[in-house]
């Protein structure tokens, strides 16, 4: 049986307290659950959390990391510090990095190939704007986000990457990509990645969906061929509508 990869974004949400109280709901109602799950907390309640999920089914990301490994780099945090912590995921190039922060996407690569040199598996995020998508620029902006935020990964190396289509336009609007427009898009990553890696690497890659994913749709669109998973927003902030989502079949 297919499985699908679930994980939930916490962004800029939560205090420690709140985070651990989430995270021991969590861990409880989703033990059993066959999806393979993730949370990423903020930064800050990362050890906290990490002390809740130890020894469960829950994995542990952060949202983004610096980089470097060490130094004068004030205000990130290093890929050292999130291994320390016990944290095994890493999602990087989110579109509010990209479009809110100036990530381009030679900074992103970095980012990815330092966590794969450490050993944290990354989430490499992409997805086109509104206006890349009406001017018929989509697969020219997914293409160039998937080529070159694995530039230098090895065919080793894709084995522990995860790649999360998420149109800009669906994040946090209500607006979710149709599944068969989203699985189109999954279907043209995978594409990418068999002229990069060939057919069997780009078949073994998760590619999760993300975009104002719920219960009500996570169901259709996993049913699609191309979408191994979804990166959920603001339904993975409350257990009532995150275990839904993992628990969709
Ligand atoms: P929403 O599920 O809130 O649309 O957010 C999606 C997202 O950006 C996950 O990384």
């Amino acid at each position: 049986m297919r499985s699908y990869f679930i994980a939930g974004n916490w962004k800029m949400h939560k205090t420690v307290g709140e985070s651990v109280a989430l995270a021991t709901e969590l861990v409880a109602k989703l033990a059993g659950a066959g999806e393979k799950v993730m949370i990423a907390p903020a930064f800050t309640a990362l050890q906290a959390v990490a002390a809740v999920v130890k020894g469960s089914n829950v994995l542990l990301g952060a949202q983004n990391m610096g980089p470097e490994e060490q130094g004068a780099h004030t205000g990130e945090v290093s890929v050292l510090m999130l291994k320390d912590l016990g944290v095994s995921h890493v999602i990087l190039g989110h579109s509010e990095r990209r479009h809110g922060y100036g990530e381009d996407d030679a900074l992103v690569n970095r980012k990815v190939r330092l966590a794969l040199k450490h050993g944290l598996e990354p989430i490499l995020c992409v997805g086109e704007t509104l206006g890349e998508r009406e001017s018929g620029r989509l697969e020219a902006v997914v293409g160039a986000q998937t080529r070159e935020g694995l530039a230098g990964v090895t065919a080793a190396e894709l084995a522990k990457v995860t790649i999360a289509y998420e149109p800009v336009w669906a994040i946090g609007t209500g607006k979710t990509a149709t599944p068969d427009d989203a699985d189109a898009v999954h279907a043209f990553i995978r594409k990418v990645l068999a002229s990069l890696y060939g057919d069997a690497a780009a078949k073994g890659v998760c590619i999760q969906y993300g975009g104002s994913v719920k219960s009500e749709n996570a169901a259709e669109l996993m049913a699609r061929p191309n979408i191994d998973g979804a990166l959920v927003g603001g339904a993975s902030l409350k257990a009532e509508s995150f275990v839904p989502i993992v628990r969709f079949r």
